[in-house]
């Protein structure tokens, strides 16, 4: 979730609930100060994803971009259980580094603060946790940055 980037692009129309979870209540904040008005559904969990599951709700689709990097991927899963069911589509996006510095830009310093837990997302073993409890990969994106690094976007469908 962070403070909520692509969020503008959710339809009140279409959507009735948004839920935001992340391990900082400050970006969830500033995330409810951006768009709580706008979605006008947003709810915030603060939690630690390796201690505690968000166990409220199923949902239709669960976006985790560049979050992968800072969290165990069984932790993910094992969420993502949780809150899935037929239909639901998990969309990730993460990053390859390609020789480039793992974080890189300006707010370094704050994400290097925010969790102890920094690896390079195996894609394999991620794609194969989600094809074993039912996901198919319905799109994959690639994309090269200018500084070697690349961004990959994977959505998966549960069957
Ligand atoms: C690089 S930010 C990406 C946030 C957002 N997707 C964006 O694009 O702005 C990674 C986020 O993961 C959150 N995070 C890190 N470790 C976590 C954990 N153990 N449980 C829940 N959230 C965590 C951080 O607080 C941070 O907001």
């Amino acid at each position: 979730m962070g403070t909520g980037n692509g969020l503008e692009h959710v339809s009140k129309k279409t959507t009735k609930i948004v839920y935001g979870i992340d391990i900082n209540d400050g970006f969830l904040k500033t995330c409810s100060h951006r768009y709580a008005k706008r979605i006008g559904s947003l709810q915030t969990r603060c939690l630690d994803i390796h201690h505690e599951y968000f166990t409220e709700d199923t949902v239709d689709l669960v976006i985790a971009n560049l979050v992968l990097e800072f969290i165990d991927i069984e932790r993910f899963i094992g969420q993502l259980k949780l809150v899935s069911r037929k239909g639901t589509i998990v969309s990730v996006v993460f990053q390859i580094r390609h020789d480039a510095p793992f974080i890189s830009g300006s707010g370094v310093k704050a994400i290097e603060r925010l969790s102890e837990y920094k690896q390079e997302v195996d894609r394999s073993f991620l794609e194969n946790l989600l094809k074993h409890e039912g996901f198919i990969c319905i799109k994959e994106l690639h994309h090269m940055l200018h500084d070697g690094k690349e961004m990959v976007r994977f959505d998966f469908r549960k069957t």
